[in-house]
């Protein structure tokens, strides 16, 4: 028998070591199940394989099409798929023309400013109508916009963000949204790769507490791109207050307009919504990375929302008489598919929120839900790990009732799972776990919430009409209940999945289909099995758990530790808020895990804790992953999106330089953070070692987030 070091030593790449415990299932109540769109089981027989392609008509006939499309899926050059050829619809026409019949005195956005003294404003559905009609011909007459052209948007949580995504969609325009929270060089490198002429932005934001200046990354943007051989006509400029202009950075003449200045022109013009064809780009969102060319998602017109829609509508269980809160920035995926799109294609109520989470309080967001009686709420969880830390007993304190959450973005801990069910959902909401991601379009994991029983820490089945498959290294399949991890994949194409990267087709193979695809030359949607880029596990009852990013594993001694499972294991220490793995290069083992903390309010940093912690990892996972140190930290770096940043801290672990921070939530946070562990390291007698250029690489990119 060969030595345990040596078996260990030699498992396979993709299997995590995967030491989570089964979760027992809770069920949604009487009431949840007796309002949902899908109550029915049959449905998953409607969607089963066997009726594939032809079960996303249920999904495309949510919408109103120009022209009926006579090919449902046309997969002669694979892996670009073509949904609903021949199809023609508009994106703009169906989130807002055609609920002006029935909705047009109802609300579609419900605005909440961050500061709480400012008055809360209403979109309804004919206001929506007006302002999209408006800003659609200023982009027309004004910048000359025309179908195919691309815009970038580097706008902040307003309902102007909205507007001119529906004023693009309006008129075939391929709009191209940068988290506000972004640089301005990161948008200017998104300018330049999509070939915008124009600009949208906005003078300013509020952010906890502050009013940002945002038109000066505006002016940054411009720099790079145009270094980029970005040719840039016109930089559009709402103002956050209108008529005032809270930016430091002049504005240009003859490149630079104030939107309302121009808008003078436009009041009341009407623009005729561009038929598309079904696979015309409607938008693109670049993804995370730092390194290398930018890689912008391109997503149709006819898939895409038809894929929002449906999935909209069954997994969020959204009716048009919903208050739904998103509390997502729609700078990201989740805002684009469950703020705008889906949720408007189906005439319902939308709160948009501009500001932090916790600002000024904790009890921020009970409060909005009591106030506007939002029923559905839906967010990731490093919110929820936030709220829970700075307020744990809030939820308690507001009197609101959802009836559904959703949690998105990251593997959700049970524990903190089980707090976002007892405490937000006052035990009665029913939870979605949402597993996708930016490319995917719209959900590709998750329970229907009537049909299935919830389990804490597993996002469910697959949604419908999704098959996937787990491939170990060789791609073998991993059979449901093994135990073992590996690569999750879809086996099917479905609507919502993007089209291609922008100008980079050849990257789009490689990245999501050369690693399993054995017959390049097949025209068999079969042999295209699409990468997700996330390790797996399933359950013999058919749920996934997802363990992270491939890359987000730390390889201690041959042992693949995923990030969360760690994490997760730590989380059971209850003064523990928050905490976030990342390697430390090591002689010896390769690897060392080392683990950053954030505690519960009020509670000391102590020896006692960083032992608790240690202690949680050998009992809940085994001693090869006890952390070499563990670091009580204030606060994690994390995105505008929330994720934490974890490049950053393995960065300091390792002592080499964190790189660009800018992007961050909390920038400031990280001098402190890497002061206080190089103290303690040098205490420790720990002394910084040369890293290879691979080394560095790999600790500089550790973790997708960014
Ligand atoms: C992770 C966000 C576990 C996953 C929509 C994926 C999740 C990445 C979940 C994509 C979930 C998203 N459970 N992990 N419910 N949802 N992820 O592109 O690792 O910003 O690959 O899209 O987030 O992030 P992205």
């Amino acid at each position: 028998m060969a030595n345990l070091e040596e078996t260990e030593a030699s498992l396979s790449e993709a299997q995590i070591a995967v030491h989570w415990r089964e979760e027992e299932y809770l069920y949604p109540g009487a009431r949840f199940i007796g309002q949902a769109n899908a109550s029915d089981p049959a449905i998953y027989e409607r969607f089963s394989e066997e009726h594939f392609p032809e079960c996303f008509r249920e999904y495309a006939d949510l919408l109103d099409w120009d022209q009926y499309w006579h090919t449902t899926l046309d997969t002669s050059n694979p892996p670009f798929w073509k949904w609903f050829v021949g199809g023609r619809l508009n994106a703009s026409y169906n989130c807002v023309d055609r609920h002006l019949a029935t909705k047009a005195n109802k609300a579609a956005f419900i605005w909440v400013p961050e500061p709480e003294g400012d008055q809360t404003q209403i979109v309804t559905y004919r206001e929506l109508h007006r302002r999209v009609n408006e800003m659609a011909a200023l982009l027309r007459d004004f910048c000359g916009l025309k179908a195919g052209d691309r815009v970038t948007f580097h706008m902040p949580m307003v309902p102007e963000l909205p507007i001119c995504m529906l004023a693009c969609a309006r008129l075939g325009v391929v709009h191209s949204e940068v988290f506000a929270g972004f640089s301005g060089a990161a948008c200017g490198g998104r300018i330049a790769d999509s070939g915008s002429r124009v600009l949208i932005t906005m003078d300013a934001y509020y952010r906890d507490g502050k009013l940002l200046d945002h038109k000066v990354k505006a002016d940054e943007a411009l720099a790079v791109a145009t270094g980029q051989g970005a040719q840039v006509e016109k930089v559009l400029v709402w103002r956050r207050r209108p008529g005032e202009y809270h930016s430091a950075t002049p504005m240009t003449e003859g490149r630079d307009f104030f939107v309302d200045e121009v808008m003078k022109d436009y009041l009341r013009k009407q623009v005729d919504p561009v038929p598309m064809p079904a696979e015309a780009p409607l938008f693109l969102m670049y993804t995370s990375g730092t390194t290398g060319r930018p890689k912008g998602a391109q997503h149709s017109t006819g898939g895409y929302m038809a894929y929002v829609a449906g999935t909209s509508k069954y997994f969020l269980d959204i009716h048009p008489d919903d208050t739904y809160w998103c509390f997502a920035d729609i700078g990201w995926i989740t805002g684009h598919s469950y703020i705008v799109y889906g949720p408007l294609a189906l005439g319902t109520t939308s709160v948009l929120y501009e500001g932090a989470p916790a600002y000024p309080d904790p009890g921020r967001p009970w409060r909005i839900a009591e106030r506007l009686g939002v029923d559905i709420f839906h967010t990731a969880p490093t919110t929820i790990r936030m709220l829970r830390k700075l307020g744990p007993d809030e939820p308690g304190k507001h009197n609101y009732r959802f009836k559904l959450m959703c949690t998105v973005g990251e593997p959700i801990e049970p524990e903190v799972w089980r707090w976002y069910h007892e405490v937000v959902g006052k035990g009665a909401a029913a939870i979605v776990d949402t597993w996708w991601m930016t490319e995917t379009g719209g959900f590709l994991g998750s329970t229907l919430p009537a049909i299935k029983p919830m389990k804490p820490g597993s996002c469910g089945p697959s949604t419908l009409g999704i098959y996937p498959v787990i491939y170990d290294e060789e791609g073998k399949t991993v059979e449901a209940g093994s135990g073992k991890a590996g690569n999750i994949c879809i086996r099917n194409p479905w609507p919502g999945i993007m089209q291609t990267i922008w100008g980079q087709p050849e990257r789009f193979v490689q990245t999501y289909y050369a690693r399993y695809c054995h017959d390049t030359a097949s025209k068999d949607w079969h042999d295209w099995p699409f990468l997700c880029g996330d390790g797996a596990v399933q359950a013999i009852d058919g749920y996934y758990r997802i363990l992270g990013r491939i890359d987000d594993v730390i390889n201690v001694a041959g042992h693949r530790l995923g990030t969360k499972e760690l994490e997760s294991a730590v989380l059971t220490v209850p003064e523990v808020a928050e905490a976030a793995a990342v390697p430390v290069i090591d002689e010896v083992r390769g690897r060392v895990v080392e683990m950053y903390v954030a505690l519960q309010p009020g509670l000391q940093a102590g020896r006692e804790i960083e032992d608790k912690v240690k202690m949680a990892i050998e009992t809940e996972i085994g001693k090869v992953a006890r952390p070499k140190n563990v670091w009580i930290v204030p606060d994690m770096p994390k995105t505008r999106s929330g994720k934490i940043m974890r490049r950053v801290i393995a960065s300091i672990s390792n002592f080499a330089d964190v790189g660009d921070i800018t992007t961050l939530a909390n920038p400031d946070i990280v001098e402190g953070i890497r002061r206080q562990v190089y103290k303690q390291k040098t205490e420790r007698g720990e002394a910084p070692r040369e890293l290879s250029a691979k080394e560095l690489e790999e600790i500089q990119s550790f973790g997708r987030a960014d």
